[in-house]
């Protein structure tokens, strides 16, 4: 008799029945998040689940009644939309709440999981950034069952290739920096655009390289200014009397400081922004060229999702549910092109997905004259 038949047979561990699904989205918004909620609502649906939504992040699971019920037909028509129907917040950690006393903060995570039984849900899915998912994974510890759903303009998450909203993003700056090419050229000017991107350099690589600047600083690589303007001089030697400057939020100078116009304070992360009127100030005398500055900010964030961001939000959405149906929590859905796959939260919190210095698309760039500005 072969083992294979003697083997006994193998014991199916299944995952307690999943009957309601709670959805939040937490952190700055980003195109793709109501991508997202529909895929959610829409697969879940049809997989027998009542997906009910969670208001404004963490805070539909510390307040009362800031929940609702989400039907196929509450989602019809948002696949196109911007921001988020269910609101977002950058403050409410739950476990370090800001709150108008000497304290300052307060840790309501206890109600947050008393809320999450007494609405009676079986899961808990968490659509945000790595401050989101940080959170998300503390719960996950505590035994709320959470898959993660990783978004940000930024690009900045381990262990996924592409976060939904980048390439929106990274389109709008595109077409920014086309914009400010005729003017740029018209006026022989310096224009100096600032994306954002926090820590990391995504946006301005990918918008630069995209748009054809000429010069594009990024927070992994500290930029010199007496080298920028060497590359802006000589292409005024070549007859090439503009030169546009992408910046992102998070650059510095080789020795200096990030340029930051809020310090973290109340449960807020530090709130960058102003690196690209330093750089128009002190470029100018060292080029001898008129330098203006643009800040793209929150309009990079803002409007219609592109299809890609539409396509990487629907798969994270229908992967998510899937998650959560096969008992696999702690996770966050992740793009490992071409695949949709689960990584550990505890793999992706507290770290920060940067620009390799040696990246090919920084390669290119310097093969074609780009300045990164070093
Ligand atoms: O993380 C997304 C992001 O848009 C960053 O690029 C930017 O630094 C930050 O959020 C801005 O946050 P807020 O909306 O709080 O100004």
């Amino acid at each position: 008799m072969s083992s294979r038949a003697t083997s006994a047979p193998a014991i199916k561990t299944s995952a307690p029945a999943i009957k309601r699904i709670g959805v939040l989205t937490g952190g700055g918004d980003a195109p793709g998040l109501n991508a997202v909620i529909r895929a959610v609502v829409k697969a879940g649906t049809n997989r027998g689940c009542e997906v009910i939504g969670l208001e404004d992040s963490f805070d539909g699971l510390i307040e009362r009644d800031r929940w609702r019920k989400l039907t196929p037909r509450d989602v019809t028509g948002i696949l196109r939309i911007g921001g988020t129907i269910l609101g977002t917040t950058n403050r409410g950690n739950p476990f370090a709440y800001p709150v108008e006393t000497s304290g300052g903060t307060r840790d309501y995570s206890a109600r947050c999981i008393e809320m999450f039984h007494a609405l009676t849900l079986d899961a808990l899915i968490v659509i945000g950034g790595d401050g989101t998912l940080a959170i998300a994974h503390q719960f996950h510890t505590r035994g709320i069952p959470i898959v993660g759903v990783p978004k940000t303009i930024d690009n900045d998450i381990v262990e996924t290739t592409n976060t939904f909203g980048f390439d929106t993003a990274v389109s709008f700056a595109t077409d920014a920096i086309d914009r400010l090419h005729t003017t740029a050229e018209a006026h022989h000017r310096v224009m100096i655009v600032e994306v954002m991107g926090r820590y990391a350099g995504w946006i301005a690589l990918y918008a630069g390289i995209a748009g054809g600047a000429d010069v594009i600083l990024i927070p992994e690589i500290p930029f010199d200014l007496t080298k920028v303007a060497e590359r802006i001089t000589a292409r005024e030697q070549l007859g090439a009397r503009f030169s546009i400057v992408v910046v992102a939020e998070g650059a510095k100078p080789v020795g200096g400081t990030t340029s930051v116009v809020r310090a973290a304070c109340g449960g807020s992360v530090e709130k960058l922004g102003g690196i690209g009127a330093r750089v128009a100030e002190d470029l100018e005398p060292l080029t001898g060229k008129e330098t203006r500055w643009v800040v793209l900010g929150h309009l990079q964030r803002g409007g219609a999702p592109t299809s890609y961001d539409r396509v990487l939000a629907t798969r994270f959405g229908a992967r998510a549910v899937e998650l959560v149906l096969d008992g696999q929590f702690g996770h966050m859905v992740a793009f490992h092109p071409p695949n949709i796959v689960a990584v550990p939260l505890e793999k992706v919190v507290g770290r920060t997905r940067n620009v390799p210095p040696d990246f090919d698309a920084i390669r290119a760039a310097r093969a074609l004259g780009i300045s990164i500005g070093d």
